[in-house]
């Protein structure tokens, strides 16, 4: 399986012939500048909360590209209102099956509202089934015991977590949570954008390696096949 990084917690996964891309925050990230847009062709967008640094090349992406949204009832209707008429709306515990796999709306502890600072319901994770293998992508969450259940539901390949604290879990955190998945490869999101964030790569994935695990941390328009 194919991930591209496209910064913060952006990201495309190429599964099954179809291309799926994470929480679209592109033109607003000063580390992202060098990233053109309108290269990005997506079958799907999965949004896991209403945060700016989440949703805010949402709908132009979709509208380019013709996208179907996979998010919650909220975001899904707020979209809609914006012309984009393609969405499947879920919720915590729910799962579909689409052409390219299954998807199961996970728990995330976070906040979550639109930019004009309307409710946007639950933030949310992803956790993706697919013939390719299987991987859980948390969104914006604090290290929560739940995530136990991942480990004993499904066997995961990969996981994309995130690792620049104060907003979310740090990557001392999200060791912990790789533990609870039950998995050793993890794509480490949502550092370095903003000061609050900034981490230490070195130190991040020593503390990783040091515990037979291994942090991934990809450069902005890097690929890996995964
Ligand atoms: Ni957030
Ligand atoms: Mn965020």
């Amino acid at each position: 399986m194919k991930i591209t990084y496209y910064g913060h917690s952006c990201f495309t996964a190429a599964v099954n012939g179809k291309t799926l891309l994470f929480d679209p925050f592109i033109s607003g990230n000063p580390l992202a500048g060098h990233i053109d847009k309108s290269k990005i062709k997506a079958d799907y967008i999965l949004i896991s909360h209403g945060h700016e640094d989440h949703i805010a090349d949402a709908a132009a992406l979709a509208k380019e590209s013709g996208a179907t949204i996979i998010s919650n009832f909220e975001i899904v209707t707020w979209l809609s209102r914006q012309g984009i008429s393609k969405g499947h709306p879920m919720n915590h515990g729910g799962s579909w099956s689409f052409d390219f796999g299954k998807v199961k709306m996970m728990n995330a502890i976070h906040s979550s509202s639109f930019p004009d600072g309307s409710y946007a319901g639950n933030p949310c994770g992803f956790l993706i089934e697919t013939l390719e293998g299987n991987f859980y992508y948390s969104g914006d969450t604090a290290l929560t015991y739940d995530m136990k259940l991942i480990g004993e539901y499904k066997k995961i390949n990969f996981a994309l977590l995130p690792v620049g604290g104060n907003f979310t879990m740090n990557a001392d955190n999200a060791l912990i949570a790789a533990g609870f998945i039950g998995c050793d490869k993890i794509v480490g999101l949502h550092f370095d954008t903003f000061g609050y964030i900034t981490i230490n790569h070195a130190e991040a994935k020593e503390k990783f390696s040091r515990d037979g695990k291994e942090l991934i941390l990809l450069k902005i328009g890097e690929s890996i096949n995964i």
